[in-house]
């Protein structure tokens, strides 16, 4: 059998112990083909990657918008530009592929459209992965008992593996409840309501049972089945340590932040009311909230341990998982994060440059200086996330807080990391749509808006002095959006004017 592994790595490599699968009672597979990841910008695949790569594995990472992020983030990577509502992408990206991990969710599209999308992805996927006889896949999904009223977004995670199983190419399906994880959805939508809440309502839903996962365990699994082929077309449920309802999930949460907390019991429990709250007190936006939330009405636990068979480790308790993400989110080093998945296909990702038309409205503020341009462009590149706006820091939250009662992303997302910054990095309520270093940043605007907005910042050599500018954008058609723009253009001058001062001296 010729050996395909991108190139064998040194025991020490896979057995470091910064890497999740460093223990995995299993062994990088030669036979092994080049392998797919699809949902690479993800929370999931995003952890996934660097495992595989340091197995010695070709990985190549499907996603629906390029970044130079990702060169840096997992070298050698091959990445694959694709959106799997369409077909002929697709084929490209499953070209060569021995076995294909299907991470698809579109969760963010909210929950009247994620699940006919979610199952039209899955349907192209399936014929695809045949006629480019792609050798297995690997899927993860959720867990819930089909035979008592699941959510529709658990119905629609057992929906697209049913789907996946009806090819030809053998499928594994792993099935797991709540991620726990630095930068998961459901991880931050806990984390905020245990520390930011003194007093917690607690739904007749909150005493459902639930099999929380750590993210470690999740992708060592994933890894796992991949290294195990006898577990290939067969389904396995996965799960943490311990059994725990949502409400002790929450005390424990409280606990370790060692914040003293009161919960009282709720006759309501409409879980609309519940989402809709928690949208506004989480960086998680309404549609994932409202998708998360509908689905704690059921049980999720581990029907069956076969898995144990195959993989007989010993999964983290839900309170390791949570210790070990707070470490993480202490490094300020959160790889992927729910955030990061904005799809590129929604009408807020159209960029400045396919606008077809120059923006109707725009303000210019500028200000001369000898400061270097790389520092001055260092100093563009902190703004927002905790350090705030550097002025007029009440005035961005205000815009955030309407944001989020409007159900929009709000400026709560903040950022991955104060550190750095890459193109498809969110910003508050923006998203960098290009980054230029030492001459200019492009902001897009993915808050609420009757039109569609962007900030660009820019350093130019003006002499032997640099010139620096910040310009918003704004495009719109509707009289609404027109009365928005004169509204708010008195506060740009305020805004943007200081923002610009007080860059420069940060710089
Ligand atoms: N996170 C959890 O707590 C959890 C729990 C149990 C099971 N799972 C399962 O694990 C899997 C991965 O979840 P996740 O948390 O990593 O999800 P995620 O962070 O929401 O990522 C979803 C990924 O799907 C991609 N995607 C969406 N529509 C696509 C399309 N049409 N074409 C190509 N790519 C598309 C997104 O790409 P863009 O960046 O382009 O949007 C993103 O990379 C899902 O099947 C989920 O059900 C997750």
């Amino acid at each position: 059998m010729s050996d395909q592994l991108a190139n064998k790595p040194p025991a020490e490599l896979w057995e470091n112990e910064d890497l999740f699968c460093h223990d995995l009672p299993c062994r990088p597979r030669s036979e092994t083909g080049r392998i797919l990841v699809t949902g690479a910008s993800g929370y999931v695949g995003g952890r996934l990657i660097p495992e595989l790569l340091a197995r010695g594995y070709q990985v190549r990472a499907m996603v629906r918008a390029d970044s130079p992020e990702y060169q840096q983030l997992w070298p050698g990577v091959e990445v694959a530009v694709a959106d799997a509502l369409h077909k002929e992408h697709l084929r490209a990206a499953l070209d060569g592929i021995d076995t294909a991990y299907y991470l698809i969710h579109s969760l963010l599209l909210g929950p009247e459209v994620f699940a006919a999308m979610d199952i039209e992805a899955a349907i192209h996927f399936r014929e695809m992965a045949e006629e480019q006889q792609v050798k297995r896949i690997i899927y993860l999904g959720g867990l819930g008992d089909v035979r008592t009223g699941l959510s529709p977004h658990l119905q629609s995670r057992i929906r697209v593996a049913k789907e996946l199983q009806r090819g030809s190419v053998p499928v594994t399906v792993l099935r797991a409840a709540v991620i726990i994880g630095s930068g998961s959805a459901s991880y931050e939508i806990i984390y905020h309501l245990a520390k930011k809440l003194p007093v917690l309502l607690i739904p007749r839903w909150a005493r459902s049972r639930c099999q929380p996962i750590g993210i470690r365990d999740v992708v060592k699994y994933l890894v796992g089945v991949l290294e195990t082929p006898e577990t290939a077309g067969r389904s396995f449920d996965i799960g943490g340590s311990d059994i725990l309802t949502y409400h002790t999930m929450l005390e424990t949460f409280a606990e370790l932040l060692n914040k003293k907390r009161v919960f009282i019991p709720c006759p309501f429990s409409g879980t609309r009311l519940f989402s809709y709250l928690a949208s506004l007190l989480t960086p998680v936006p309404a549609p994932i909230t409202a998708c998360l939330m509908e689905g704690l009405q059921n049980e999720v636990t581990c029907q069956d341990e076969a898995i144990k068979a195959y993989l007989p480790f010993v999964p983290l308790t839900y309170r390791e998982a949570i210790v070990r993400a707070m470490d993480r989110e202490e490094q300020d080093n959160i790889h992927t994060r729910w955030s990061g998945a904005y799809p590129p296909a929604h009408e807020l990702a159209l960029k400045l440059h396919e606008l077809g038309d120059t923006p109707q409205y725009t303000t210019f503020y500028s200000l001369v200086t000898d400061k270097p341009a790389s520092s001055l462009f260092r100093s563009i590149c902190k703004v927002g996330g905790r350090e705030g706006w550097f002025s007029n820091n009440w005035m961005w939250w205000l815009r955030g807080a309407i944001d989020r009662m409007l159900l929009g992303v709000g400026s709560s997302r903040g950022r991955r990391s104060q550190a750095t910054l890459n193109t498809n990095d969110v910003i508050d309520f923006w998203r960098v749509e290009d980054l230029e270093p030492d001459e200019r940043l492009l902001l897009r605007a993915e808050m609420k808006l009757p039109g569609k907005a962007w900030l660009e910042f820019q350093v130019h050599q003006e002499g032997s002095s640099r010139k620096l500018s910040v310009a918003p954008y704004y495009h719109t058609h509707s009289l609404l959006g027109r009365l928005y723009w004169y509204v708010f253009l008195p506060f740009h001058h305020f805004i943007f004017g200081d923002l610009i001062r007080q860059i420069e001296q940060r710089s």
